[in-house]
């Protein structure tokens, strides 16, 4: 109800930018407001995007070395792959929990970007995961998923993995 309502209700803080992160306040809250619903059965809406990302690129199933072996169709019941989706899930509700606080988001980002720079994962892999990301959100979100919210999340994600890019060892890859 209460995120129903607020797409009415205006909030003094809905013009105002917020240039550390480069949302308005509004754009912060449909933000919020939408991965609090994603984020009540996380494991759910973590498998739903990587099973997505691998049928639609199966060249990035076969990096993950734990499942490349496993047919996609399989992935949802594997709990190994559950608490991976688990982990991911977990790490971006993290950093978007921390829009207001931009150094924290970083930091969680930074390790993230460490961790998968030294595996050699790629910009494009993580621009190819983005529209798998909006894809399940429009699924999952239905008609709560309007373009200002698909916009705002546009937003969120580019600036999560500019977090991220920070600390590949090739910026431009
Ligand atoms: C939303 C963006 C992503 C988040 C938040 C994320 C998060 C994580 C986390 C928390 C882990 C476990 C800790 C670690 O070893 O780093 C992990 C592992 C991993 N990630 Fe990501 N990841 C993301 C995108 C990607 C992309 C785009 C790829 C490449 C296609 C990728 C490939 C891997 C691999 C290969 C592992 C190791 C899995 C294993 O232990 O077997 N990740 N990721």
């Amino acid at each position: 109800m209460g995120s129903v309502l607020s797409y009415f209700v205006r909030d003094p803080d809905d013009h105002v930018l917020d240039s550390a992160c480069g949302l308005t306040g509004r754009e912060k809250r449909l933000v919020r407001e939408t991965w609090s619903v994603l984020r009540v059965n996380s494991i759910n809406t973590g498998v739903a995007i990587m099973t997505s990302y691998f049928k639609k690129y199966p060249q990035y199933h076969r990096v993950f070395i734990a499942f490349k072996d496993i047919p996609v169709d399989e992935l949802p019941a594997n709990k190994k792959f559950q608490a991976h989706c688990q982990n991911i899930m977990s790490t971006l509700s993290n950093a978007f929990d921390a829009l207001n606080d931009i150094d924290l988001m970083e930091a969680i980002l930074h390790t993230a970007g460490e961790r998968h720079g030294r595996r050699g994962q790629t910009r494009q892999q993580f621009i190819d995961l983005k529209g798998v990301m909006l894809e399940v959100m429009r699924d999952a979100l239905k008609m709560k998923f309007s373009p200002e919210v698909e916009a705002a999340w546009g937003k969120t994600i580019d600036l999560a993995f500019s977090k991220i890019f920070e600390k590949f060892e090739d910026h431009a890859a």
